[in-house]
């Protein structure tokens, strides 16, 4: 019988495990849970006689790959697929998908809700500021930043948008201005919210150059990934300018020296969760859950991104 492995490091919520639970089992399938396992090897071991996996931010290594004998795909639950080795799973004919937009909300009402957050000295006694009247850049234009733009002007914002992947006409039919350059979206705008996905491209990409041209009192969010940051470069940006703030819930490698070099300017969740809504967790586990079943009864494979 076909077996759908559910390997959360960071489980869903009950109700989208019981969601998945009905659409494995209404195909003829069953189900295996590994949640909240802290050595890789678990996985490893779990993987051995799945046909599927659906993952979070788990790492499918080219050893679980390899280890998965009868796997035949899988789904990462969200947007970002660089924790999923394409290249191992493309070379076993393992179909990669992501369920893209299907957390997107939950990552947008974070976002906003750091820059206010931050506004308001991270609700420490003292005079903060409104998000009213601000300019706030979405750095990609994607399914997090456009509600992210959206909610930006719900907050009274004059909105800015870098995204050269995304036709100008269609960020502006949202009533959102598109800059031409990156620099020109941090010398313009008083909030960043980063929404770039970590490539060999993106990673580091975010460092001195373009933090030290934000205006005054301006502040970074960072919803994406810690590794986009060039934490050197923000190091010393954050030195030179007492005015920048830097907030994510993806916490940097350097986090403790920079919340003791500089204090009240930079704020951290503990563990990654934009996406940690009940919401998001049954729309993405959910939709997860029925690629899979699509997949292996229809062939469907409209969300491979291992093609
Ligand atoms: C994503 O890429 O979908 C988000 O970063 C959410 O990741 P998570 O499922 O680990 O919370």
């Amino acid at each position: 019988m076909t077996k759908v492995l559910v390997a959360t490091e960071k489980p869903f919520a009950k109700v989208a495990v019981d969601g998945i639970k009905k659409i494995v089992e209404d195909a003829g399938f069953t189900l295996a849970l590994l949640e909240k396992y802290t050595d890789p090897n678990d996985l490893v071991k779990a993987i051995a006689d799945a046909d599927a996996l659906i993952v979070r931010s788990d790492k499918v290594t080219k050893e679980v790959v390899d280890a998965g004998k009868n796997l035949k795909i899988v789904v990462r639950a969200g947007a970002g697929y660089d924790n999923l080795d394409l290249a191992a799973c493309t070379a076993k004919g393992v179909v990669a998908m992501n369920t893209p937009g299907q957390n997107s909300n939950a990552v947008a009402e974070l976002a906003i809700g750091m820059m206010i957050y931050m506004a308001r000295n991270q609700f420490q006694a003292g005079t903060g500021t409104e998000l009213k009247g601000k300019k706030l850049g979405i750095h990609a234009y994607g399914n997090v930043g456009k509600i992210v733009a959206c909610y930006g002007k719900g907050f009274g914002m004059d909105v800015y948008a870098f995204d050269p992947f995304v036709a100008k006409e269609v960020i502006e039919k949202d009533g959102v201005k598109v800059v031409e350059s990156i620099e020109k979206l941090y010398s313009t705008c008083d909030y960043v919210s980063l929404h770039i996905p970590a490539t060999e491209k993106t990673k580091k990409s975010i460092g001195y150059e373009l933090l030290s041209k934000m205006p005054k009192g301006a502040a970074l969010i960072n919803t994406a990934r810690k590794e986009v940051i060039d934490e050197e470069g923000l190091k010393k940006a954050f030195a030179e300018r007492a005015d920048l703030k830097y907030s994510t819930d993806i916490m940097a490698d350097c986090h403790a020296e920079l919340v003791e070099k500089f204090p009240g300017r930079v704020f951290a969740t503990p563990k990654k969760m934009g996406a940690q809504t009940v919401e998001a967790n049954i729309n993405a586990g959910l939709a997860a859950a029925h690629q899979i079943v699509g997949y292996i009864k229809n062939g469907d494979k409209k969300f491979q991104v291992n093609k």
